[in-house]
């Protein structure tokens, strides 16, 4: 069994961020996205894994994921010419599954609790297909689940302006070989009305073949940071029920310690308070600082005589003398707030799509 995880994609509902870094490597919790759906697919026994990525994107992929040893893993990069749907991901590896059967993980989706029960049904039961269902109030904006009396799946819809009920699949898929059958002969999927291969078609694909495809319900805890408020919660969650103690650098004077902290290497932490659930990352200078619940501080981080909560922070920001505390933000690579006098006007520099209340 391999497995596909794709880091493609248009972001558009994470720009600004995703006008300049792929979705995938945005860190939730101080790890980029894509770790998490790695490391649960390497957590029930697989070795092989798939990792497709659009035109131009193979450099940046590549060298942030490596060839997968880092985990015990083997990589194979495949490319999607372009984001034309989720079964075109599966479709264009093909010749990578070999005929095996496969599971196919978001790179978006984080199934907190693993999928091993999810993978021995598969492989214990052998449907040709298996998808996930779980209960979701925007079901909406998913694919959809439609059973007939006797609880079998019927159809499989994506975005339907009027569900039934309020189950949604997310994004983790098994399937075997015949999956590929869905793209051969007169009858095989089309684009849809947006113009990609819908996942949800090629699995109606199998239910119309009378392939079976079983769905089950994943009882876990399930993370979609797809846009925003999304990622601020997925940050909140992992760092409430995730996070690890850990001190690698010496907390300097006047500074204080609250909660569960994870500190990384070579930082400077001066007069500072820190109340945990909190993740600062290596080389992060705090001074006159207060860095209050749920917030992840990336690498290179600058932090002075300033208080943010609920924050996911990249690496190399700078905050400086801001006199209102910063919460509920997701701060760019390199940013800068800075504020020398509080009678100054307010001075942005800043691209498309930013959004700056104050
Ligand atoms: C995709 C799938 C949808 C699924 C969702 C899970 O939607 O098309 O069926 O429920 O992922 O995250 P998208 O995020 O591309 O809108």
């Amino acid at each position: 069994m391999k497995a596909i995880i794709p880091t493609g994609g248009r972001g558009t509902r994470m720009r600004p961020l995703t006008f300049s870094a792929n979705k995938h490597f945005i860190p939730v919790a101080n790890k980029p996205l894509i770790f998490y759906p790695i490391e649960t697919v390497a957590n029930v026994g697989i070795k092989e894994i798939g990792i497709t990525y659009n035109t131009g994107g193979l450099e940046e992929v590549r060298s942030l994921l490596g060839d997968g040893s880092r985990w015990g893993l083997k990589f194979s990069y495949v490319l999607q010419e372009k984001p034309a749907g989720l079964a075109n991901i599966v479709q264009v590896c093909e010749d990578f599954i070999a005929g095996e059967s496969f599971v196919f993980h978001l790179g978006d989706n984080i199934f907190v609790d693993g999928i091993k029960s999810e993978m021995d049904y598969f492989n214990s039961k052998k449907p040709n297909g298996l998808v996930t269902m779980l209960h979701h109030l925007e079901n909406r904006r998913m694919g959809v689940p439609y059973f007939d009396e006797k609880g079998r799946l019927l159809k499989y819809v994506e975005k339907p302006e009027n569900p039934p009920h309020d189950f949604a699949i997310p994004g983790l898929y098994f399937a075997d070989a015949n999956f590929f059958n869905c793209f051969k002969g007169a009858n095989r999927i089309k684009p849809s009305a947006r113009g990609e291969y819908e996942i949800p078609d090629a699995f109606q694909w199998m239910i119309d073949q009378k392939l079976r495809v079983d769905v089950i319900e994943y009882k876990g805890v399930w993370l979609d940071p797809g846009k925003f408020d999304d990622w601020l919660e997925a940050n909140r969650f992992l760092l409430d029920k995730e996070l690890k103690e850990k001190m690698e650098s010496v907390l300097g004077e006047g500074s204080t310690l609250e909660g569960k902290v994870s500190i990384g290497k070579n930082c400077k932490i001066i007069n500072s308070k820190i109340k945990g659930p909190v993740i600062i990352g290596d080389n992060v200078a705090l001074e006159g600082s207060v860095i209050n619940p749920h917030a992840s501080v990336s690498d290179n981080c600058i932090i002075r005589n300033s208080s943010v909560s609920d924050c996911v922070i990249l690496s190399g920001v700078k905050i400086e003398n801001i006199k209102r505390p910063i919460e509920s933000s997701l701060i760019g690579k390199d940013t800068e707030i800075v504020s020398y006098s509080d009678q100054d006007p307010i001075k942005l520099f800043i691209g498309e799509l930013c959004k700056v209340e104050i």
